[in-house]
C-alpha cells in the first residue's frame, strides 16, 4: 500500500486530499492521501522522515515550498525555474525528488480550455511577481512566447522576476496593465486579488482583441470578478480550479503508478466543494 500526503501550515482548507481520493477510488487503488499540518520549524525533521514514514512523497504548499525546493536532491527544470517545489517523491535510491507541477497545471488547462491561445503572435501579461507568476511565465517562455510582460504592484518584485528570466521577460508600471494589454494572447491574474471576494483588479476590458484570454489563477470564488467582466466584455476565460485540478496529475503519478485523468466529474466535485465553503 502507497502512502502520500499534503503538507502546509495551516492544512485544513486543501483540496488537495479530495482530488487525490477521488483518483485512488477511481483507479481502485490500495492506497492513501491525507493532510499533515507541518509547523515551520518541525519541516526539516519531516522531509528527512519521509520514507521512515512510509510515504511514496508529498504535495506541498504554504509556506514551505522553498524549503521543499532547497531539501531536494534532484530537482525538475520546473522546480529549478520558479526555485520552489510543491510536489516530492523519492526515487529509486531513496534520494528526494522536487518538482513545480504549476506550470504544468496552468499550461495544461489553458491549452484545453482555449487550444488556440498562441494563434496570435502576441504577447501574454501576466499580473503579480510572486511564485505563481514564475511557475507561469516560465510556461509560458518554454511555450516560446515572444514576450511577456510582468505587472506588479511593487515595481522591484517585477524587475527582479523580469532579470531572473531574461530579455523576453519585461517588467511593466502597475498602472498601465489594461492599457499595455490590449493586443495580448492572454492575461492571467497571479495575484491574491479576488480571493473570496476581496479587493478589485480594477482592469478596464474595452479595447482588448475580441481573440485575448483572460485567466484567474484564484478559484474561490470559481467565478472571479476579473473572470465575470472579461466574460461581460465577451472575452473567453480559464478559471483557476482547472490549474489545481491539472498540478495534481504528475504527483498522484509519481506516488501511485497511474496517470489520472482529470473529468468533469472532478471538476464538478470540487466545484461544490468550493461553492460550499
Ligand atoms: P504566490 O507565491 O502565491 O504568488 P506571493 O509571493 O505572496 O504569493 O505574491 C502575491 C502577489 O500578489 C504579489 O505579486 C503581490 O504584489 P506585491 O509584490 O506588490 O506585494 C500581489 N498582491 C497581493 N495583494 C495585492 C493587491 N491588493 N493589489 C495588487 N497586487 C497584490
Amino acid at each position: 500500500m502507497k502512502h502520500a500526503c499534503v503538507i502546509g501550515w495551516p492544512i485544513e482548507h486543501s483540496r488537495s486530499p479530495a482530488i487525490h481520493g477521488y483518483w485512488l477510488d477511481r483507479y481502485r487503488i490500495d492506497g492513501s492521501y491525507t493532510k499533515r499540518a507541518v509547523p515551520p520549524d518541525a519541516i526539516d525533521g519531516f522531509l528527512d522522515a519521509l520514507s521512515a514514514e512510509g510515504l511514496a512523497g508529498c504535495n506541498v504548499t504554504i509556506p514551505h515550498k522553498e524549503k521543499a525546493f532547497a531539501k531536494a536532491v534532484n530537482r525538475e527544470a520546473s522546480a529549478l525555474a520558479v526555485g520552489a517545489a510543491n510536489t516530492l517523491w523519492l526515487d529509486a535510491l531513496g534520494e528526494l525528488c522536487a518538482a513545480n507541477t504549476d506550470t504544468y497545471g496552468y499550461m495544461t488547462y489553458l491549452a484545453s480550455e482555449a487550444r488556440d491561445w498562441a494563434r496570435r503572435d502576441a504577447p501574454v501579461s501576466i499580473l503579480g511577481a510572486g511564485g505563481a507568476a514564475r511557475a507561469i511565465v516560465y510556461g509560458f517562455l518554454e511555450a516560446g512566447v515572444g514576450e511577456v510582460r510582468v505587472f506588479n504592484r511593487s515595481a522591484e518584485r517585477a524587475e527582479t522576476l523580469a532579470h531572473a528570466f531574461g530579455s523576453r521577460v519585461k517588467p511593466m508600471p502597475w498602472e498601465e496593465r489594461s492599457r499595455a494589454s490590449t493586443e495580448g494572447a492572454v492575461l492571467v491574474n497571479t495575484t491574491s486579488v479576488g480571493l473570496k471576494g476581496a479587493g478589485s483588479l480594477d482592469m478596464d476590458f474595452t479595447d482588448f482583441h475580441p481573440d485575448c484570454v483572460v485567466s484567474d489563477i484564484v478559484y474561490v470564488p470559481l467565478e472571479t470578478a476579473l473572470i465575470r467582466e472579461a466574460r461581460r466584455h465577451g472575452l473567453r476565460t480559464v478559471d483557476g480550479l482547472g490549474m489545481l485540478l491539472h498540478q495534481a496529475v504528475p504527483g498522484f503519478e509519481q506516488w501511485f503508478g497511474v496517470r489520472p485523468e482529470v473529468t468533469s466529474e472532478l471538476y464538478d466535485l470540487i466545484a461544490a466543494d468550493i461553492e460550499a465553503a
